[in-house]
Parts: C-alpha cells; sequence; structure tokens
C-alpha cells in the first residue's frame, strides 16, 4: 500500500511506519504463547523501531526501502538519532562551515506558468521588475564586502535573446567588479534562470558563472505533470540537468517537498533521483500554497499538515545527507517562510548552505514565489547580521569570503579524470 507522504489514517499518522508486520513477529518471538491476533503494546513498538531505525543508520548504502523507513520515522528519539546521523556524516564529510551565497532576486517576468508558483505568467496582479545591471553589480559588491564568497542570481524564466546576453553581460560585470586581493577569482556565482539551451548554458558558464541551479520539482513524471502545463516537460528539464553538467557547471536540483498527491515513495525516489545524477548541490523546501495560483484550493488541505510537511522536508535533508554525503545542501528560505526557525533547523538536520537575501528591498515583496516569505522588511545589512548571528548560535561558523564549492565536484572531476 502507498503511505501518502502526509497520512491521513490516524494509526498510520501515529505509527508512522512501514515495518509493522516485522514488529508483529519480533512481538510474538519474544513471547511465543501470545496469538497472532494481539497486537504489540505501544513501548514495545517504539523500543523495536528504534532498533530497526539503529540497523538502517549503520549501514554504508541504503536500499529504497531503507529510505522510505527513514522518511517514514515520526517518533522523536528516531527523529533525533537519523538527524544525528546525518550531522555527523556533515561533519566528516563537509565540516561544520556554513556556505553564505548572497540571493538576487534580478527580475521576476516569467514566461512559464507552474501552477504552484506566484510570480506566473498567469498571475496578473504581479507588479513586474527586472533591476538593472548597476542593482544587479551593486548587491554583488555588497555580497563581496560582507565576506559572502558566492552569489546567486535567480529570476522568472525567460529564453528570448535579451535576456540570455543580460545575464550573461551581468555575470561579466560581476566578475570583473569583484575580483580583490580577497577574491582573487571575484564571487562565485551560480544563476538560477531555468530551462535553457545548450547553447545557452555554455555562453553562460563561459561568462564565468560556475554553477546552476534547476529543481526537477519532483522526481516522479506523474507528479511533475499533475503541477505544470503540457508544455513544460520532464523529459525537458532532465535533458537541462543533462546538458548543465556538459557545459561545466556545478549542478543543483531539488523538489517541492509536501505536493498534494506526492508519497513517502516519491520522496524516497527523490533522493535516489539526487544520487543517480550525481548532483552537486541540493535545494528543498517545504510546498507552499499561493493564493494567485492555480492551486490555491488546496490551502486549507495544506495548511492542515503543515507541520508534517515541515518535518517530511526536515527529514528529507537528513536522509539527503546521509544518501549524497558530500553534496551542498541548502537550509531554504521555504523552510523559514513555513517557521521562523527553519532555517536553523535545516542546518541542525545536516544543511551547509544558507542564502541571504540581498535582493533591493523596494522589489522584495514582488518576487514572491509563495506566501509568507520571510526577510521583507529588513535590508541586506540587517539580514547579514541576523543570520550570521543565527548561524553562530548552532555552534556553526559562517565561511566568510570562500566560495564553499561542494567537495562532491571534486570528487566528480578526479572520478572523470581517472575514466579518461
Ligand atoms: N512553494 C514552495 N516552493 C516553490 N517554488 C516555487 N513556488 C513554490 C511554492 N509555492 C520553488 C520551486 C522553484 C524554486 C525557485 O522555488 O521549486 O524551482
Amino acid at each position: 500500500m502507498r503511505q501518502s507522504a502526509v497520512p491521513d489514517n490516524p494509526r498510520r499518522r501515529r505509527l508512522g511506519w512501514t515495518g509493522t508486520e516485522a514488529i508483529g513477529r519480533a512481538w510474538r518471538r519474544a513471547d511465543p504463547e501470545r496469538s497472532v491476533g494481539e497486537r504489540p503494546t505501544v513501548p514495545f513498538i517504539k523500543r523495536r523501531r528504534l532498533v530497526m531505525i539503529s540497523h538502517i543508520l549503520s549501514k554504508s548504502t541504503f536500499s529504497r526501502q531503507d529510505i522510505i523507513d527513514l522518511l517514514s520515522a515520526r517518533d522523536p528519539a528516531e527523529v533525533e538519532a537519523i538527524r544525528n546521523a546525518a550531522y555527523r556524516v556533515l561533519v566528516d564529510n563537509c565540516g561544520t562551515k556554513v556556505y553564505l551565497r548572497g540571493l538576487v532576486e534580478f527580475s521576476n517576468r516569467c514566461a512559464c506558468n507552474c501552477y504552484y508558483c506566484g510570480i506566473r505568467k498567469g498571475n496578473v496582479e504581479v507588479k513586474r521588475y527586472t533591476l538593472t545591471k548597476d542593482e544587479i553589480v551593486g548587491a554583488a559588491r555588497f555580497c563581496a564586502e560582507a565576506g559572502y564568497g558566492s552569489m546567486v542570481l535567480q529570476s522568472g524564466e525567460r529564453r528570448d535573446e535579451r535576456f540570455v546576453s543580460f545575464v550573461e553581460d551581468a555575470v561579466r560585470a560581476i566578475k570583473r567588479e569583484t575580483i580583490s586581493n580577497a577574491l582573487p577569482r571575484g564571487l562565485g556565482i551560480t544563476l538560477s534562470v531555468g530551462e535553457q539551451t545548450p547553447d545557452v548554458y555554455r555562453r553562460f558558464f563561459d561568462a564565468g558563472a560556475h554553477r546552476y541551479l534547476l529543481r526537477i520539482e519532483t522526481s516522479s513524471p506523474r507528479l511533475f505533470t499533475s503541477i505544470h502545463p503540457s508544455r513544460q516537460s520532464f523529459e525537458a528539464r532532465l535533458a537541462c540537468l543533462a546538458s548543465l553538467k556538459d557545459a561545466g557547471f556545478q549542478v543543483g536540483t531539488g523538489v517541492i517537498i509536501g505536493l498534494p498527491g506526492q508519497t513517502v515513495e516519491d520522496l524516497a525516489d527523490d533522493v535516489l533521483f539526487f544520487r543517480a545524477i550525481d548532483a552537486d548541490m541540493i535545494g528543498m523546501g517545504p510546498y507552499i500554497v499561493h493564493k494567485q495560483t492555480p492551486m490555491a484550493s488546496h490551502d486549507e488541505a495544506m495548511a492542515a499538515r503543515k507541520k508534517d510537511t515541515l518535518e517530511f522536508a526536515l527529514r528529507m535533508i537528513a536522509v539527503t545527507r546521509l544518501v549524497c554525503r558530500d553534496v551542498n545542501i541548502a537550509s531554504t528560505t521555504a523552510l523559514q517562510a513555513m517557521e521562523p526557525l527553519g532555517r536553523e533547523m535545516g542546518l541542525l538536520y545536516g544543511a551547509n548552505v544558507v542564502m541571504p537575501q540581498v535582493t533591493p528591498q523596494r522589489v522584495r515583496r514582488d518576487y514572491q514565489l509563495y506566501e509568507g516569505k520571510p526577510c521583507l522588511d529588513e535590508n541586506a545589512q540587517q539580514c547579514r547580521a541576523c543570520l550570521c548571528g543565527r548561524i553562530r548560535s548552532l555552534g556553526r561558523e559562517p565561511a566568510s569570503g570562500e566560495w564553499g564549492d561542494p567537495r562532491h565536484f571534486d570528487a566528480r572531476q578526479r572520478h572523470a579524470a581517472i575514466q579518461q
């Protein structure tokens, strides 16, 4: 039976576990007098499940069923065991530093109509904007001076030549303006501007961007189709991820967690997908309804399962860390939108990247992919102080002036060199 990512069966919700039969067998083994119909007591189930979770965590590779079982864990002791294991993998493979990428949402003009997204083309209530190149370079200078080391340029998706050459120019200008003794290669630049042709990806790379984020949104073709119009295809998204790698980028992908109809099996397949495509970076966050979208009707249902979705999102971070080990994982703004301390929680569950806001305040409100976006009224300086304080409060150190490339990328390059 498929278990919904947010189960509606109260018994399952309490147990939150797929190994019920195995526990029943253990219960009868513990006392052969017990009849088949007799149910194990709750303390017995809890003890057994913790043993099973610990057994899974002791493995070095995880099966699909292992991943499903880890993602299904709900008992606080089990979740804490998973979080601890993920944190150890983080420290062993990536260290404890948190890498900062200043986020500039430089345009909300979008040619796409994703059903979940607040800046979709069909949302006529959004005031559209595109920052000037000077504003983008100004934000980049701020990042360099603030010690962020890297920045992310994100926008709605457009494929016209005007847009492509604008991005290319902006990347070149940022590189030119941010080279210094502290940053001899200039700021590290991550692009997040959607699906483009292989030729455009090469142009962006040649201009100086070296990382690219393109979420698959869900690794289930069925779900992908249910949240996108027919002109956006799962296959095209996959092809883009392959082209990005061919162009030389460090490639980031990710999914939305808690989509209507998404199951825990789908989420397990998402984790396996990250591993299969050998992603260097992962960014995931909970689905948050935007009222001016075709998916607004899910608002009440989503509100009712908010806590569940947040907990799934955190377990997804931990399990992705366990499976993908040396990748960079972002603790996303959507986590914070859902829960004020969400980003800190993401870091405690195995994330090692945070993207402080550097979008000029005057347009921040116009870039709302979902409702409840935080940090709308703080300026970039305030965001920096607040974020660094929050990171330090966790006993972690914000990296300063470092690109903070994922170790996975180096390993991938070395492996490719050996293969040649
Ligand atoms: N809830 C959560 N995440 C969203 N995104 C877009 N809209 C939403 C939403 N309503 C995410 C998508 C996209 C990224 C830029 O933002 O995953 O790839």
